[in-house]
């Protein structure tokens, strides 16, 4: 960024002018006169005008300092630098890195000026002697002061052209494209970067920064050094990449041109162990890193996304207020966006959000298929029953559901055009990994994960199928069906949030990441793809305490006057011939989490019998342990 020095007689609003310069780049201001030697001070508080000799000292000072200012990372200083010869012994560093400002107004005007000035060494007398001396440069800047403090700044950023942007977005995906909008729309000063692949990806940035011309101003590179240069400090980079080693290779390529303090934020899925490691690495290189999960897809990304940033708290302070103006606001106007956690506390909540996003889609889905096929009902009349159930439900997935069995192609339902074969990036996979580490149930996510899984095999599911003969009952009759169907929905939707949110407990705890989950409701009511309103009830339900959520006195009476459904459900689609891991997964869990005693004596039993593992006994405390030679007792 370099040096700028703020020059001109006395008089001439070096000082103010500087640090308002200063305050807007972000740089560390300095006046000149505080580098005067003592002798020096005394010799302009008399009255008597400094020589050529008494400056020399002087002047190669500040010379020695901005070359230390450059070095640093740049600085505005305020000096008179009046004759060419003095601005010769302060160019200490390359003509590039030094930026002269020189304020210039007419005699009368600058007189007027010094006789208002109150407190200051300087006698209006020697205001003469300055314009004498005064040699005006023929390069920098030259700002007409007789204006206000306002338009000057503005007149110099116009001319400087300086990093003024107060971030950079890489990566002009569909995410990208729709937050950089999205912070253009909110006023936010930005540069965009995309790289350049011959062929493939060829003046994405500026190509951008074209189409949207009309209504922003705003930069466009496809070098990173430029795009670095052009932000202000410190520098604030929102990485869109594929989640991956993209998201290495970005960082790798964009740390030489970083300094100390500067954020990168990965706004992508990365998987949150990826960003522990981001973080720690970056972090002893002065750098700070911000895990960011982003919910809402390109509507969401371009009006107002659920923004999920984990790192550190400073850094947040920085990044954070951005983020907040472009994220979606809950229902009380706050944006849904908070400060999540350190380091990979954002990542892992983006991943759990997307493994209950998971749930809620199979559980949907599942519904959907037998509603279809056992009752034989049309899409539309689905739609229609959805809707109602969105009345009270108000879920997100299930509106755009109504909207999916609506939409027709040709004659047809688009819906039956689509192969049942289910894609999927890996959050959902990567929230049962960390159950499974954690120690952690996690069934219906872990259910609607295979459900993908098994979807994909569609060619031997329909060379199964041939060879099972496997027959649906279709006789079922949706109006018999459709209220126990609708409190098995909301009773599996509730388990499944319950499951995820004890995920995010354990997870706290074990990381020291001191979640607060009503927060991360709150964070989850608007502008993401799970917002419903259960997630506005959950935001007060974990207001009270942090419980496993099946264990709150509401949630129990909700939950115990449709478990009869649930079971019903799950019992009548699989005897008719329909598949429903996540109801079923939501049944047995429920079953399995509100019994006293379960299986697992005979598992243990069995374990001891081949391996000697040792047990516990229901007769003695827990944490004492006793084996069996188990083939003498019989
Ligand atoms: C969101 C979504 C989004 C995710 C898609 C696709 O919150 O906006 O979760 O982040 O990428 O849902 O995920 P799958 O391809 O794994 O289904």
């Amino acid at each position: 960024m370099g040096v700028y020095i703020v020059m001109g007689v006395s008089g001439s609003g070096k000082t103010t002018i500087g640090k308002l310069l200063a305050k807007k780049l972000n740089l560390t201001f300095y006046d000149a006169d505080d580098f005067h030697p003592p002798e020096n001070v005394e010799k302009m508080k008399s009255g008597r005008p400094l020589q050529d000799e008494d400056r020399k000292g002087w002047l190669a000072v500040l010379a020695e300092n901005i070359q230390k200012w450059d070095k640093n990372g740049g600085a505005v200083l305020a000096c008179s630098a009046l004759k060419e010869k003095y601005r010769k012994q302060l160019t200490s560093v390359p003509e590039e890195d030094l930026n002269w400002i020189f304020l210039w107004a007419d005699f009368e005007v600058i007189l007027e000026r010094l006789k208002v000035r109150k407190g200051h060494y300087f006698k209006p007398e020697m205001l003469t002697s300055q314009f004498e001396t005064l040699e005006e440069p023929d390069y920098g800047l030259r700002i007409n002061v007789n204006t206000s403090e306002g338009n000057i700044l503005k007149e110099i950023m116009a001319k400087l052209k300086a990093p003024e942007a107060e971030i950079g977005l890489i990566g002009l995906g569909v995410m990208g494209k729709s937050l950089a909008l999205n912070l253009l729309s909110k006023n936010i000063n930005i540069s965009v970067f995309n790289r350049h692949v011959p062929g493939q990806e060829e003046d994405i940035a500026k190509n951008f920064v074209q189409e949207n011309a009309e209504k922003y101003t705003f930069q466009g590179f496809d070098y990173l050094k430029e795009f670095v240069s052009s932000l202000n400090r410190p520098r604030k980079i929102l990485l869109m990449v594929n989640a991956g080693t993209a998201v290495d290779t970005v960082i790798e390529s964009l740390l030489p041109f970083l300094e100390k303090d500067d954020i990168i934020t990965d706004g992508g899925n990365s998987h949150y162990k990826d960003t522990l490691r981001r973080e720690k690495t970056l972090k002893e290189q002065g750098i700070h890193f911000i895990g960011c999960g982003i919910s809402g897809g390109e509507e969401g990304a371009l009006k107002g996304p659920s923004i999920m940033p984990g790192g550190s708290l400073e850094a947040y302070k920085q990044i954070g207020p951005i983020l907040e103006k472009i994220a979606a606001k809950d229902k009380t106007g706050n944006p849904c966006c908070t400060h999540i956690g350190p380091d990979g506390a954002g990542h892992f909540i983006k991943m759990l959000h997307n493994g209950i996003e998971y749930g809620e889609m199979q559980l949907i889905s599942e519904i959907y298929h037998y509603l279809r096929f056992y009752t034989n009902t049309n899409p539309e009349v689905i739609a229609d029953l959805f809707e109602i159930w969105n009345k009270e439900k108000k879920s997100y997935l299930l509106e755009i559901s109504v909207d999916i069995l609506r939409k027709k192609e040709n004659e047809g339902f688009l819906i039956d055009k689509i192969l049942d074969a289910a894609k999927q990036k890996g959050t959902g996979g990567w929230s049962t990994n960390a159950a499974l580490e954690l120690g952690v149930p996690l069934d219906t996510i872990t259910a609607s994960v295979l459900a993908r899984n098994i979807s994909g095999m569609k060619e031997v599911r329909v060379e199964a199928s041939n060879l099972y003969k496997n027959t649906n009952n279709q006789n079922g009759n949706l109006e018999e069906i459709k209220d126990e169907l609708f409190q098995a929905y909301e009773t599996a939707s509730l388990i499944n949030h319950a499951i995820g949110y004890d995920l995010l407990r354990v997870a706290s705890s074990e990381y020291n990441w001191n979640l607060n989950l009503s927060e991360i409701s709150r964070v989850w009511t608007n502008g993401c793809i799970i917002r419903s309103g259960l997630m506005e009830d959950l935001v007060n339900i974990f207001k009270d305490s942090n419980n496993h959520l099946l264990l709150n006195k509401n949630i129990i009476s909700e939950i115990k006057g449709n478990q009869a459904s649930l079971v019903k459900t799950v019992g009548v689609s699989l005897q008719a011939g329909f598949a429903v891991p996540v109801l079923s997964a939501a049944a047995n869990y429920l079953l399995n989490f509100t019994s006293s005693q379960n299986s697992a004596n005979m598992v243990q039993a069995q374990r001891d019998y081949f391996g000697a593992h040792t047990y516990e006994r229901t007769d003695k405390p827990r944490g004492e342990f006793f084996h069996t030679q188990w083939k003498n007792n019989s």
